[in-house]
């Protein structure tokens, strides 16, 4: 397997351009599905994630090409299958999301168990109740979820929490239902908006309206289209915060401000340096001490889950107790120990600490931490257990004293796209041992 060797003390330094969305270009590609025509997209990040999906729709009958680095052209004349092999099993999120356009398209579908990142239990039973309320009989055996529907006809679905992937699905499945959709308590996050973005280019009627209610008119035709997928502000976040901790300097191009605001406002009450120009985003240290504080993630336009990682090794730099609660998922602090392991103090607690009281009050789950800094890192042999992490593993590699070995790196691979080269550029001292090839359909991203 192979691992990356990460020297700290380097200050990351010059200019890297931001990767498209995972989680936008993912649902994206499945989109393309609701039409027989050709649909390309631009700045398609290259990461295993895109290519399994892509693998998936192409198992359906689609056929694709990489135009150029970043574009794909995708096209399905006819769904050529109504099952998504096993072999996708418990890889990523994608599948359920494919049973709403298989319907449209076959009226008959069966996916695999889904897999992703164990931060968590992360249920679809919205997913499925959705999918019923828009007439889809959805049976759920051993190995696959097998669903049924003659049309789908638009209904008012009551989201019990504003789940992403939950909305995304009622996206793709009521634009050519037969009727009109309303969604109430709908996930308003930037990726769930571009995915609307690109089902109005295909000709779908969509409104978002106040109060997290979305209104999907039911259309008889969906069209091909051309569409840039967003900026992955996960990634840009992550690099945000390796180039302050760094002591560094680092130019991001193609970050994009207005979707990520929140994180903004909390870097610089942290004491992170940042510049917003027309092309991207300059992040730098100060020079000062960073201030420690108190931060819950929260769906959009909250703080988001996924910054919670790189955010909470920030926090161990800080001058100070700072305190953070993850109201998203609740098992997502489950790389802090490596963390301990290089010297972070950190403690976990199930209280609801810092802020409000969230779904998991009285739950048992770990889901609040404290984290006492400044505490110089050590580095040390560690493991990635997830996406995120792996990421926070790298910039604490970064600065810490030592060489570090870090496993695991698949999960990293698959959802970042060329992300050692990036760190490389920026003069980190990175290096990739490959002991074994990698087996294709292994890792479990996000
Ligand atoms: N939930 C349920 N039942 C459902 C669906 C969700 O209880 O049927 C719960 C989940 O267990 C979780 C919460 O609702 O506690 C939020 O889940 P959501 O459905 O919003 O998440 P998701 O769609 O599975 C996407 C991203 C995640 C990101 C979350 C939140 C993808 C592929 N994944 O997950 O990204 O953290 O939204 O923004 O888009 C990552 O990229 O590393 C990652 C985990």
């Amino acid at each position: 397997m192979a691992y990356y060797e990460i020297e700290g003390g380097a200050p990351l330094r010059g200019h890297i351009r931001a990767s498209g969305a995972k989680n936008a270009i993912t649902k994206e590609l499945v989109a393309s599905l609701l039409t027989s025509e050709e649909c390309v997209f631009e700045n398609v990040p290259r990461m295993g994630e895109t290519q399994v999906t892509l693998d998936m729709l192409e198992s359906l009958g689609s056929q694709y090409t990489w135009e150029d680095e970043n574009t794909v052209r995708i096209q399905t004349p006819q769904l050529t299958a109504t099952e998504v092999p096993l072999a996708f099993s418990g890889i990523n999120r994608v599948p359920i999301l494919l049973l709403g356009p298989m319907l449209h398209r076959a009226g008959e579908a069966a996916i695999p168990m889904l897999g992703g990142c164990n931060i968590g239990p992360r249920p679809v039973d919205f997913h499925i109740e959705a999918l019923t309320r828009l007439g889809a009989e959805v049976q759920t055996e051993e190995a696959r979820f097998v669903a049924r529907a003659s049309e789908l006809h638009g209904t008012v679905i009551d989201l019990p929490f504003p789940s992403v992937g939950a909305t995304e699905n009622v996206l793709l499945s009521s634009s050519m239902a037969k009727g009109t959709t309303v969604i109430h308590n709908a996930a308003i996050e930037p990726e769930v908006i571009d995915l609307i973005v690109v089902l109005q280019k295909m000709g779908a009627i969509i409104s978002v309206d106040v109060d997290r209610t979305i209104i999907i008119e039911g259309v008889d035709h969906l069209t091909g289209l051309r569409h840039r997928t967003l900026t992955d502000r996960i990634e840009v976040a992550s690099f945000a915060i390796a180039a302050i901790l760094t002591g560094g300097d680092v130019f991001i191009s193609g970050a994009q401000q207005i979707n990520m605001m929140t994180f903004l406002n909390k870097l610089r009450q942290a004491g992170g340096g940042f510049e917003v120009n027309h092309e991207g985003i300059r992040f730098y240290n100060t020079g000062k001490s960073l201030q420690p504080m108190a931060l819950e993630t929260d769906v959009h336009p909250g703080f988001m889950t996924d910054w919670q990682q790189p955010f909470l090794i920030l926090m161990t730099q800080a001058d100070g107790l700072s305190v953070l609660h993850e109201t998203v998922y609740e098992k997502r602090f489950g790389y802090v120990n490596e963390l301990k392991r290089m010297g972070a103090q950190v403690e976990l607690y199930r209280q609801c600490l810092g802020g409000k009281t969230c779904r998991f009050v009285h739950r048992n789950f770990y889901h609040s931490a404290v984290i006492k800094g400044p505490t110089p890192l050590k580095a040390a042999d560690i493991t990635i257990p997830d996406l995120r992490a792996g990421f926070t593993y790298l910039i604490a590699a970064c600065i810490a004293d030592g060489v570090s070995k870090i496993d695991g790196i698949r999960y990293i691979k698959r959802g970042y796209a060329q992300i050692r080269e990036k760190f490389e550029e920026l003069g980190a001292q990175i290096r990739e041992v490959d002991t074994a090839p990698e087996t294709e359909l292994e890792a479990l991203p996000a």
